[in-house]
């Protein structure tokens, strides 16, 4: 019918083309170190940089290897170095990047490599366990009640609850790379959700943990941080106000 055509004629055509794909391989039966691999893929214009990863595991490499869950940046699974900057595979848009040019991935630094884009992330959560990232309150709420609390005492931490723990911040930050034992940025985030969250008692436990030689003061502010942060986290601003709660208290 007429109506069905203009409304087929109205939806836009999706662009393919293709792009080249530089890959940091590292398959540990076979490799002595990483190595450099190129796929030329086809791709379109709605796809993400994970998209073009599994065509090339489903279609030329299925010994290609790399972390993806949820697809929609929720998971946090696939934080990986694209065109040396870390970003999520799944919400980097390849026709946002320059695809005259080869495109790079590799792993995210200063995590041990496993294989391919895989790193063994237990460094990371340790880091995360120490700051118990987790409500410890020494008084139970009134039977059959919730722990109540403000409107403004919630917007304190409002911006650390958004954390999807992907690493992207502290793996692209230079004080990680150089000294693993530093805390690093996710886990100072994930302190400050519970530090200033006026339902949580064992905030000053935490920030005596953060005031270690390897805590908060190791940060440089290079803003490293939050240019990674797919969710948008203010990392370096979270930072600052647990080094000023550290000196001054939490008030
Ligand atoms: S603060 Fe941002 S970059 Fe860091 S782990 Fe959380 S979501 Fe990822
Ligand atoms: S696959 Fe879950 S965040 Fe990208």
């Amino acid at each position: 019918m007429a109506t069905d055509v203009a409304t087929q004629a109205a939806v836009p055509e999706v662009q393919a083309f293709n792009i080249t794909l530089i890959i940091r391989r590292f398959l540990p039966e076979i490799d002595e170190e990483a190595r450099w691999e190129s796929f030329d893929v086809e791709v379109y214009s709605t796809d993400r940089i994970l998209d073009a990863l599994h065509r090339i595991k489903w279609d030329q490499d299925g010994s290609l290897s790399f972390r993806r869950s949820c697809a929609h940046g929720i998971c946090g699974s696939d934080a990986m170095r694209i065109n040396g900057r870390n970003r999520l595979a799944c919400k980097t848009l390849i026709k946002d990047l320059d695809i005259t040019q080869p495109i790079y991935v590799e792993a995210i630094k200063g995590l041990p490599l496993e294989k391919d884009l895989i790193v063994d992330m237990e460094p990371f959560f340790a880091a995360y366990r120490e700051v118990k990232p987790f409500l410890i309150a020494n008084s139970s709420p009134e039977p059959g009640k919730e722990r109540r609390q403000s409107i403004e005492d919630r917007e304190r931490f409002d911006d650390t609850t958004k954390c999807i723990l992907c690493a992207a911040c502290t793996t692209s930050c230079p004080v990680f790379w150089t000294d693993g034992q530093y805390f690093g940025p996710a886990a100072i985030v994930n302190a400050h959700r519970f530090i200033f969250d006026s339902r949580d008692d064992a905030g000053d436990v935490r920030l005596d943990i953060l005031n270690d030689k390897e805590g908060v003061w190791r940060c440089r502010t290079t803003f490293n941080c939050t240019d990674a942060c797919p969710r948008g986290i203010q990392v370096t601003q979270a930072i600052a106000d647990v080094k000023q709660a550290v000196l001054r208290g939490r008030a």
